[in-house]
């Protein structure tokens, strides 16, 4: 089931619609022209997860778009009623940690053609399972070259790389291409030969060293202005991991460091951190380290707010 809370200023705490009943008009330019904004978190125990990083990116991406979009207070009160209307409709069992999930999604678009009113709703939904399963079990991930070279954010900010658009049909076709080829996900490349995100993740790798007889653990991520969203995840794991011990870094990856790597990761709000196992059928590191790792960064993240 999914619950629909619509920001409506005749209701302060958000206005609750029946998500089996059509509450959008035909002329909404989110469903036209895909010309809106979104943001998926996670809830744990009623609890939004980096609410802030995302109502942040959400104001960054209305901005690249010039979109008005509601308040973060009015953000706020309407993912409370939603996450709260969702738990008592459909209590959900505990994950492995004991924890109940929800996931958020808000939504900005620009509104019916002519009208100049922007339509924002929040929805509020089961996590899926497969999710869980890929954390598990892990990915077999493709390099798909997505087109553009990496530093076209910058000569062509009207392609509105690094906001989070409704305009994800390339993305899913990626994704759609990766499944009938036998893999689960997929790693963009840009035209230049660089590592970019995933189509709903961020790339994340890991290098084990050590230096003069101490270990040293770098956790790597392609620099955040080669046209990527930067991702809510990778920056607070980013956070944790440098208080852990972790050094960090910035790209430029290529494909030949992800082979090189002692893991990577897909991360996201959702799915969290998922290791990948092959890239274009090539294994990655080890299924050992790849497990410990992925346990010792999940664990940092859980503690992430
Ligand atoms: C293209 C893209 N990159 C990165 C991410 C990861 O962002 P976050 O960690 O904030 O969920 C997402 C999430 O959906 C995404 O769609």
């Amino acid at each position: 089931m999914t619950v629909l809370v619509f920001l409506d200023p005749a209701f302060p705490d958000g206005r609750v619609a029946d998500s089996g009943t059509p509450a959008i008009l035909a002329t909404d330019q989110g469903v036209t022209r895909g010309d809106g904004i979104f943001e998926s978190l996670l809830a744990v125990n009623g609890t939004p997860r980096k609410v802030q990083a995302h109502l942040d990116r959400m104001a960054r991406s209305a901005r690249s778009l010039d979109l008005d979009i509601p308040d973060a207070g009015t953000w706020l009160r309407a993912i409370s009623t939603a996450a709260a209307t969702f738990a008592s409709a459909s209590p959900q069992g505990p994950d492995e940690h004991g924890n109940t999930n929800i996931v958020i999604k808000l939504i900005a678009t620009r509104g019916p053609e002519g009208a100049n009113a922007t339509t924002a709703w929040v929805q509020a939904s089961a996590v899926p399972p497969l999710l869980a399963e890929q954390r598990e079990k892990g990915l077999d991930v493709l390099l798909l070259d997505r087109g553009y070279d990496s530093t076209i954010s910058h000569r062509a900010p009207w392609l509105l790389l690094g906001a989070k658009t409704l305009s994800y049909a390339v993305n899913m076709a990626a994704l759609r291409h990766a499944h009938s080829h036998g893999a689960d996900d997929v790693i963009f490349t840009s035209g230049d030969g660089h590592v970019l995100e995933g189509p709903t993740s961020s790339v994340l790798l890991a290098q084990l060293a050590d230096r003069g007889g101490a270990p040293v653990k770098r956790l790597i991520t392609p620099n955040l202005d080669s046209g990527i969203l930067p991702g809510t995840t990778q920056g607070a794991l980013f956070a944790a991991a440098k208080e852990a011990g972790w050094e960090l870094g910035y790209g430029p990856v290529e494909p030949q460091d992800l082979f090189r790597a002692d893991a990577v990761w897909l991360i996201s709000s959702i799915r969290l951190l998922a290791p990948v196992n092959t890239i274009d059928g090539q294994a990655v590191g080890t299924a050992d380290v790849r497990s410990r790792l992925t346990a010792e960064l999940s664990a940092l993240l859980a503690q992430t707010h």
